[in-house]
């Protein structure tokens, strides 16, 4: 089966905050905002040892940043990046994906995170037609597992040393949704589509 629907290029979470798929000219900014959070970031994230270039950042832009299959965007706040979000592993055939993200340590505490991670949800959903989305978070990162604690996703097991980071295997907790939970879930705060 031929599926016809393709991730946003851009969306708009709210004024002065968009995601957007990042292109080659992006990739100073980016890496700046990774360096300048290197060790804050990788304490949660295995990838921090393949960035160590504007070069190996915008090689990583060229080869991975969107496809059909799923996509990285920027978290753009009035402009400037301040972390991404992937829309990650979309298995057109089950219908499902997956997300993850990281912020800059100085944009945390504003709810940033959170919003834009619903902003995919709905769009996925909505636009998409998919119908299961998770979000996989290392059992020990209670900070993360706020954001889908706070976008009402369920806690459904444990994966056993889901994640080998630098030197460690470390346990993930799988949250997820489904499209119609997530239409209860968005009505009942209040975020339910006009
Ligand atoms: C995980 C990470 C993105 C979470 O950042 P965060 O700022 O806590 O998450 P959000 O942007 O959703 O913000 C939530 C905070 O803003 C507050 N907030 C303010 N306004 C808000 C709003 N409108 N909606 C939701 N939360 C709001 C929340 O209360 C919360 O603060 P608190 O923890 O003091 O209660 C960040 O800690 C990070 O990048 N860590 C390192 C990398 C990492 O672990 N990545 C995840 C791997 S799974």
């Amino acid at each position: 089966m031929t599926n016809h629907y393709r991730p946003a290029q851009s969306l708009l979470v709210e004024d002065g905050l968009e995601l957007r798929v990042p292109e080659e000219g992006d990739s100073e900014e980016l890496f700046l905002k990774i360096d300048e959070n290197r060790q804050y970031l990788r304490e949660w994230l295995p990838w921090l040892d393949d960035v160590k270039s504007v070069e190996e950042e915008a090689a990583a832009i060229r080869q991975g940043a969107y496809s059909e299959n799923g996509c990285m965007y920027l978290i753009l706040l009035g402009g400037s990046i301040v972390g991404t979000v992937g829309l990650n592993s979309i298995d057109w055939a089950n219908r499902r994906f997956t997300i993850g993200y990281w912020l800059s340590e100085d944009s945390t505490g504003n709810g940033i995170v959170t919003k834009c991670c619903a902003r995919i949800i709905d769009h996925c959903f909505t636009d998409l037609d998919l119908h299961r989305a998770t979000i996989l978070v290392a059992v020990e990162n209670s900070i993360s597992r706020a954001v889908p604690e706070r976008l009402g996703m369920s806690l459904e097991g444990i994966e056993k040393d889901r994640e080998w980071l630098y030197d460690h295997f470390v346990d993930a907790a799988i949250y997820g949704v489904t499209a119609p939970n997530w239409n209860v879930i968005r009505n009942q705060s209040g975020h339910g589509h006009q």
